[in-house]
């Protein structure tokens, strides 16, 4: 633990007030300034932050934050399409730590621009794929890393409901799948939900908040590593969000509530329910879910740990959904990735 606490400051007040909870609520912090362009959002932040009102410095110019404040980490909270610069900016001005949402950015350009300024600037970067750090999505993973599956080889995912968003939504779940999978991604093959078989190749839902501007999609994507991954997601079906990591020697199916393991003792033998594996899903209040992911970002900062949704992992998560729009196009074709710049 520092001496001093780690000085943090919020970009973007209506998510962001779930950042500036998280600050407020982790012993490694001071939440000293929260900045938006509205100053309606900025009166607002008070009550969703649940912050004593002007406990805090206010900005509505992010660079005359970075001026004035001396902040040691800072989050990018404002609508997808608009990261790169603030991140960007944040980096070059030396603050040593960034905790960005998702998605990463929309396109690749400032996609590969986030990370030239970040790894130019030696800063240290999480990115907002919020599963990352929930409790029931890390502790399969550490199973998975314990072999006890005996290896991973499939990955089925669901992503239900009017919010089946392949970009605003949908990089969760795609995330999620490369958070399990941990190898680069090798091709993508996307089939749209109807009513979005000529979508195009450009993502057009600029600010994130329109679902008829966003496809859900049915993808396989395939890892280097060998693992394969099948994602559902369209519209018109129930709300939620769901994985199974499979082995050769069992699964686990988690959600947003929880999860179960089952094992088998031999190879592709039949499975039994594993009672030992229990961990709770998202806490009740969305800022609670981000104090591991802030408490995190402290530790990489002081003392140089791993960030679990690192800002490459962001831009393959990116690379697949910009994918899955080619194949579309392309008739549903198999495309190579890394994509192709320029
Ligand atoms: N992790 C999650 O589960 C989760 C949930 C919701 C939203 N998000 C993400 O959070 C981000 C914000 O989403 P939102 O719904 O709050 O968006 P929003 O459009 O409701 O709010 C964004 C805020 O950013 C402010 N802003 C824009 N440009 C700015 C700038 N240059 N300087 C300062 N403020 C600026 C706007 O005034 C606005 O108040 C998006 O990337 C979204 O995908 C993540």
């Amino acid at each position: 633990m520092a001496d001093k606490k780690l000085q943090a400051g919020v970009i973007g007040a209506r998510l962001g007030a779930a950042h500036a909870y998280a600050y407020a609520n982790s012993s490694e912090y001071e939440l000293v300034a929260v900045c938006d362009l509205s100053p309606k959002a900025l009166d607002e932040i008070w009550e969703k932050a649940k912050l004593p009102e002007g406990s805090v410095h206010t900005y509505t110019d992010y660079k005359e934050m970075f001026e004035k404040e001396n902040l040691d980490v800072v989050s990018v909270t404002v609508p997808d399409h608009l990261h790169a610069d603030p991140v960007c900016d944040a980096a070059d001005a030396g603050i040593k730590g960034i905790f960005s949402e998702k998605p990463l950015t929309i396109n690749l350009e400032d996609a590969d621009r986030i990370i030239e300024a970040v790894n130019r600037n030696g800063t240290k970067m999480s990115v907002d794929h919020t599963r990352s750090f929930v409790p029931v999505y890390r502790e399969a993973r550490e199973s998975v890393r314990n072999g006890d599956l005996g290896g991973l080889t499939r990955i089925v995912a669901h992503m239900g409901g009017h919010r089946s968003m392949l970009f605003r939504n949908g990089t969760h779940i795609v995330d999620l799948i490369g958070y399990f999978a941990e190898s680069k991604p090798k091709w993508v093959l996307a089939v749209h939900e109807q009513g979005f078989e000529d979508y195009g190749i450009v993502y057009k839902g600029e600010g994130g908040k329109d679902p008829a501007l966003d496809p859900g999609s049915t993808l396989i994507i395939e890892y280097e590593n060998g693992v394969r991954a099948i994602l559902n997601s369209a519209k018109m079906t129930p709300a939620f969000i769901e994985i199974d990591v499979i082995g050769p020697k069992g699964r686990i199916r988690a959600d947003d509530t929880g999860g179960n393991r089952w094992l088998s003792d031999k190879v592709e033998g039949a499975v039994t329910h594993d009672p030992a594996f229990d961990h709770p899903g998202y806490p009740e209040f969305f800022g609670d879910a981000l104090i591991p992911a802030v408490q995190e970002m402290a530790q990489m900062v002081l003392n140089d740990a791993v960030s679990s949704s690192p800002p490459e992992r962001g831009r393959d998560t990116l690379e697949i959904m910009l994918a899955a729009l080619l194949s579309q196009d392309g008739g549903n074709i198999k495309v190579n990735l890394p994509l192709p710049r320029g």
